[in-house]
Order: structure tokens, then sequence, then C-alpha cells
């Protein structure tokens, strides 16, 4: 996005139809009659997001293995290497930004290209945001404090629950009846309140709950969410409303990486080997 501007005035000058004065209202009438574009910057596909040949992308990475921050402090893991390779695919340098989870969506198409950052395609959200294809199954996982008796959908109501922020979880756990729900920017922080006894249960996605399983180990056990009745969830990129060339071409992409090989190589290395 930094050499937008460039870009831009690259584009207007190169524009042969704009008249002199040349402001950005100009149209240009193309062969089929009936389009008429902007001197908006795109690339040759016609991508607003891909133009200047960096793709920002934003994720949250407190999301293990998926995304967290490595013994260097940069954003690694396995979205982070999938959306490298999407970006190797389509010649752009890959710049990641990491921030909070609740802020991805609004950030996406103004402060970042994309986000990736284990998210769910959901109704709601598929009215700020276009999704790709998806590329990973999950579900919500219940994390359980050693010793406890939450084991179905009804042990569940008038609990106190953790959650991630403006994640999946968060909205399950909203809905459940009774529920007393307390909302953490970093996942990490409710398992230790899970595990300081100040909520009774977590909710989170599969691969995260087993890393934090591991992680804390004897302390906390993760159980399936099918066993509380919980929907299967597809995760995707989420890109700007609106750039379907973008969609396109990430879609092209991530079919090739996973038609090459390379996906299932990720998986093992981020997924498998957690
Ligand atoms: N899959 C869940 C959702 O979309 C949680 C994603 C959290 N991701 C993260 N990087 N913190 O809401």
């Amino acid at each position: 996005m930094k050499k937008l501007l460039a870009v831009l005035l690259a584009t207007v000058m190169t524009m042969s139809l704009l008249t002199a004065c040349g402001g950005s209202k100009s149209a240009q009438t193309t062969e089929a009659a009936d389009t008429t574009e902007t001197a908006k910057a795109t690339d040759a596909t016609g991508s607003q997001a891909l133009a200047d040949g960096v793709l920002t992308v934003g994720t949250n990475a407190e999301f293990p293995p998926f995304e967290y921050v490595n013994d260097n402090g940069e954003p690694d893991g396995f979205d982070i290497a999938l959306i490298k390779a999407i970006g190797k695919k389509l010649g752009v340098t890959v710049e990641v930004e990491n921030m909070e989870f609740a802020s991805l969506l609004s950030s996406t198409g103004s402060k970042i290209d994309v986000s990736i950052a284990g998210m769910t395609v959901t109704e709601e959200r598929k009215e700020s945001v276009d999704f790709s294809d998806s590329y990973y199954e999950a579900v919500q996982y219940v994390i359980l404090p050693e010793g406890s008796e939450i084991a179905t959908a009804d042990d569940l109501k008038n609990k106190a629950i953790g959650v991630q922020l403006g994640t999946t979880g968060d909205f399950i756990a909203s809905d459940i009846e009774g529920a007393t729900v307390s909302q953490y920017n970093k996942a990490v922080d409710a398992v230790n309140d899970l595990i300081n006894g100040r909520v009774e249960c977590v909710i989170i996605d599969k691969n995260p709950a087993l890393v934090f399983e591991e992680k804390f180990e004897g302390q906390i056990t993760a159980i399936d969410g099918a066993q509380f009745a919980f929907e299967p969830e597809q995760y995707a990129i989420a890109m700007p409303k609106g750039d379907a060339a973008l969609v396109e071409q990430v879609n092209a992409a991530l079919a090739e990486i996973k038609a090459d090989g390379t996906f299932d190589k990720l998986v093992k290395t981020y997924i498998e080997e957690e």
C-alpha cells in the first residue's frame, strides 16, 4: 500500500484519455461500451490491492499454530507461511502486520490489504469482506481445568467462560444461557485465567486448544466441541469487498499451492508437528 500514491500518479500519467486537468473522476470508455473505469490504480488483472506490488497482510499472532510471534519477534506460523507462498505465486512482496483480532475486519481494505488469522467464514463477516476459498476446517473446542465435570452443552449453561474477543468462540459463548463471558485480547490470557480459576472453561478453536493443552500439560484438557454440538467452521483469507480480481488471483494461487504439494508440506511443518 505504501507505494500507492506513486503508482496512482504513474497510472494517471499513462492514461491517454484523461483530460488535461485530469481529475480522478475522469471516466474512460473501454471496448465494452458499458464499462467505465475511474483512475484508480490496479494491476494488470484489475486488482487494486495488488497494484503497488506489496500485499499488506493483517494477522493476530496469538493463535498458534496458525500465527504466533517466533523467537525473532516476527509473526510466524501456518497462515503466515501460506500467505507468503501465495504472495510468491502472485509476484508481490508480503508485509505482515500484527494487530488485535477484533480490528482485522474493519482494517481490511484500509490499513491492510487482506487478513489471514484462522478467520472463520461467517455470514455476518461476509457483509464487510470477501473471503477466499476455504483452506482449513476447524471446530471450537472446550478447554477445561483438570477434574472439571463439564461434559455436555447443558453443562455450559450459567458458567464463567473465557474467550478471545470477537472470535466465533466469543459468539458461541455469548449465546449460551446464563453464561458470564470474559473476553480477552489474547487467547493465552483466557487460558491463564482458567488455570487461576477465574473462568470455568475456555471456548477456542481446535488447533490452538491442542497447542495450549500441550503447553499447560497436566493442568487443562481440551475437549472436541462436537461433544457440545458445535458446528464445523471454515477458515479463509478476508479481502476488501469488491476486489474480484484479487479474490480470483488468491484463489488461483491457493489452488496451485494445494495441487503442487506446498499446502501439505505446510500442514506437516506447522500443524502436525505441533
Ligand atoms: N476462528 C475464530 C474466528 O474466526 C478465531 C480466530 C482467531 N484468530 C487469531 N489469529 N487470533 O473468530
